[in-house]
């Protein structure tokens, strides 16, 4: 049995976590009440003091990415200081830690998807506290995986695929973004894979190819537009679904300014792992079943 400590419960990756564990892989998550990730020292006594543990998980942050704009503070206490006081207290005690980024390290200037190796050049606060995350743990853990997914989606919380379908309820037509493109990301894919590689990364030595930097996308790419698009057509099979009009992203000023290209390149998870995630359409269809029947069984 792997034991993983998980910084974590309630978030969408968090839970997608607690409920894939099985008879191999236990997660044992601490809520913000049992941790505060603003308070260094708590994050350091629960890594000291957990017993049995394999490996550490940080599956929190602050992500409220235009809120950030005027809170800075909390957004690099939580994004950046917490990461850095977990690498610490895994190096210390021999542990290897996996931290979860973001593709907003990224400009969007490339004209292709973006690799582990390309530099980052974040446009916000949420962006730089997240890279200042990664490299923090990279530089003080030495058994550290830094994977960054994108445009989370799940049946659990707040992201877009139910913000569409909460809108939709209300209004015609939805006006959706549609020139920034990325890979759209299952919450229970990542939770998957990080699962299924549990035992390998909990035995892997320092300098082993496992560590550093990985994308953890599911294949494909979209844009929020072709996104809307997919989710209407498989939720809303049975009655007309709304009008969805393609927009700029100019057309929906916000306080952090988005990447037009957040597409990243997951060559190197297939090198390393010999792995890739499925489709990202595929893995929608998925969760909207999911979240169907739970509204069935309510
Ligand atoms: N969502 C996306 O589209 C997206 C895209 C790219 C990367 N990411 C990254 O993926 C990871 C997982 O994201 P997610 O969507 O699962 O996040 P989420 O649903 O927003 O959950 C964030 C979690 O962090 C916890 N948290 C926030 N501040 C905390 C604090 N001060 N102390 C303790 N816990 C705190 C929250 O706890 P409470 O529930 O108590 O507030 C919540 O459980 C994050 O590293 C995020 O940066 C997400």
């Amino acid at each position: 049995m792997i034991r993983i400590l998980q910084f974590g419960a309630s978030g969408q990756l968090a839970r997608e976590m607690l409920d894939r564990q099985d008879e191999t892989v236990q997660v044992l998550p601490l809520s913000r009440a049992e941790v505060d990730l603003t308070d260094a020292d708590a994050i350091a006594r629960a890594i000291e003091t957990a017993e049995g543990i394999d490996l550490v998980l940080n599956a929190a942050a602050y992500t409220a990415v235009d809120k950030a704009e005027s809170e800075p503070e909390l957004a690099f206490a939580v994004n950046a200081r917490a990461p850095e006081a977990m690498a610490t207290a895994c190096a210390a005690r021999g542990l290897p830690l996996i931290h979860i980024s973001t593709d907003m390290v990224f400009d969007g200037e490339k004209a292709g998807p973006y690799l582990e190796t390309d530099a980052p050049n974040p446009l916000h606060v949420y962006g730089r506290s997240k890279l200042a995350g990664e490299e923090a743990v990279l530089a003080h853990c030495p058994r550290a995986l830094v994977a960054r997914v994108s445009w989370l989606f799940s049946a659990y919380g707040q992201n877009f695929l139910q913000a569409m379908l909460r809108l939709a309820d209300s209004q015609p037509v939805l006006k959706v973004v549609a020139d920034q493109r990325a890979r759209p990301t299952a919450s229970g894919d990542v939770a998957a894979f990080l699962l299924s590689q549990a035992r390998r990364l909990a035995a892997a030595p320092a300098g082993a190819a496992d560590w550093g930097l990985l994308h953890l996308v599911n294949e494909g790419e979209a844009s929020r537009y072709d996104m809307a698009k997919a989710i209407f057509a498989h939720a809303w099979k049975d009655r007309p679904p709304p009008v969805i009009e393609p927009v700029p992203t100019s057309a929906f000023p916000t306080p952090a300014k988005r990447a037009l290209n957040a597409v990243l390149d997951s060559g190197r998870m297939k090198a390393v792992f010999g792995l890739q995630l499925r489709p990202w359409d595929e893995a929608l269809e998925d969760v909207l079943d999911q979240m169907a029947q739970a509204k069935v069984s309510v």
